[in-house]
């Protein structure tokens, strides 16, 4: 089904978000047919830019670029956009600094802006808890917040939805997913880029404001979460605030790569940390008991995002003479490449009875469901297309990201900042024995 018309409108549509994702992926969805015909994008930004320009700045087909206006400045645009035709909703994407989102949600609302406009907003949602609050509440002084979009663009990846799948559609895991059965969660997000050009934004958030509060939280969600009552957002949206609730970090080091305070537009004192390991705990029936340990940051030796479920070793000793057996473990490889491992041990070809560790694995490479040809499509192709929709699932809603802010909150900017080689892991302060995620790598590529 094809919806529409819409106007789709980008503020801040000369920066980069726009060139590098939006409109690549909007040109997709037309050239997909899922945007119907008449469906136009409006950019919008503080220059006198003319249309030729503008269109001229993507590279896009000659059709495409025909869909494609500017209008400079917030003032004005409500009519501009009427007299371009009959839309029955707006969408306005914030490609903007978080600082002016409030201010810009007003001057929509000033022009005329109304029920019919949905916003979409991109992470830092606030600095803290205060702040979060406070900016959900301006937001919504002029918007619904069924009409507000706030991505997590983890949320839009495969691999991350398939969490949810692989959880409740498979009868064979859902009974051990617990602290009877389940040792510790491990989730990992490496990543072997310093800040780049990204300074002056990432020295006043750090790794805890930039990652841990937003995308990490989301996959301890995800991975440990009761199972929705169907899949509505906000069905699962209640689970997830449900869980972020029973949430509590006990331990967090935070750590910053050396050369850090020389890049570009950071503080030559800064403290802010580019690396942190933690460990939470879920005080509910289902977790109570079962460390989280988590660990993210730059600079580091690899690039990759991981989380591991370990469960507990059998009791008795059936198998020890055949020496140590090394526990299941479920890994939701999230990328570079995308898959699940289950790691068991099995036994080894021969007379005897000798064990030997080996992984069942489904690799996304190998067993592209669906369409198997076609690409998976980028999270921003499917992060547009929800919000032109409506459909708030791949979003996050004001109450998570307070309430994850509440979780984060005592431990932000907090306590001895330890530095490491550019390069390399820190080693572990919480004493865990984190597993070798590159090794899986290997048998899902
Ligand atoms: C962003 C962070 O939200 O996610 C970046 O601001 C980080 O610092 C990025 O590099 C990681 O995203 P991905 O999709 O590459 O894992």
């Amino acid at each position: 089904m094809e919806p529409g018309p819409y106007a789709i409108v980008i503020l801040g549509a000369s920066g980069d978000l726009a060139k590098r994702k939006l409109i690549p992926a909007l040109l997709r969805l037309c050239e997909d047919g899922l945007l119907e015909p008449s469906t136009v994008i409006i950019g919008s930004g503080r220059n006198a830019i003319s249309e030729e320009i503008f269109r001229a700045m993507f590279d896009v087909s000659v059709q495409f670029a025909s869909r494609l206006f500017y209008h400079q400045g917030i003032s004005g645009l409500k009519t501009y956009i009427a007299n371009k035709g009959n839309f029955s909703k707006v969408i306005v994407f914030f490609a903007l600094p978080p600082q002016v989102y409030s201010e810009r949600a007003a001057e929509l609302a000033k022009d005329g802006f109304g029920p019919e406009t949905s916003i979409i907003i991109e992470k830092p949602f606030g600095a803290d808890y205060t702040s979060s609050v406070e900016l959900n509440r301006r937001l919504t002084e002029h918007f619904e917040e069924s009409s507000i979009f706030r991505i997590d663009h983890y949320l839009a990846k495969e691999a991350v939805q398939n969490i949810l799948v692989f959880r409740f559609a498979n009868p064979l895991f859902f009974p051990v997913w617990d602290n009877h059965y389940i040792e510790s969660i491990q989730i990992n997000a490496s990543e072997t880029q310093g800040v780049v050009n990204r300074g002056s934004y990432f020295d006043s958030a750090g790794i805890l404001r930039d990652m841990v509060q937003n995308h990490l939280m989301q996959l301890l969600c995800l991975t440990t979460m009761e199972p929705p009552l169907s899949l509505e957002s906000e069905d699962i949206v209640a689970r997830k605030i449900e869980l972020l609730r029973c949430v509590s970090i006990e331990e967090c080091h935070r750590f910053q790569y050396e050369g850090y305070r020389g890049e570009k537009d950071v503080d030559a004192h800064s403290t802010t940390e580019t690396f942190a390991e933690l460990k939470l705990g879920i005080n509910n029936f289902r977790w109570a008991g079962v460390p989280i340990y988590m660990r993210c940051g730059k600079a580091l030796e690899r690039n990759g995002t991981e989380i591991a479920v370990r469960f507990k070793p059998f009791p008795g000793g059936l198998f020890e003479k055949q020496g140590p057996i090394s526990r299941n473990t479920i890994i939701f490889m999230i990328q570079p490449n995308a898959g699940i491992i289950v790691s068991i041990v099995g036994k080894e070809i021969g007379r005897e009875i000798n064990l030997v560790n080996t992984n069942m694995r489904f690799c996304y490479d190998e067993h592209r469901l669906g369409e198997k040809a076609r690409e998976i499509p980028e999270a921003y192709q499917k992060l547009l297309l929800d919000a032109v929709l409506g459909n708030h699932t791949l979003f996050v809603t004001a109450h998570e990201t307070e309430l994850s802010w509440k979780v984060i909150g005592d431990f932000l900017d907090k306590g001895e900042v330890a530095t490491y080689p550019f390069g390399k892991d820190p080693p572990t302060r919480l004493g865990v024995e984190w597993i070798d995620f590159e090794n899986y790598y290997s048998s899902c590529s």
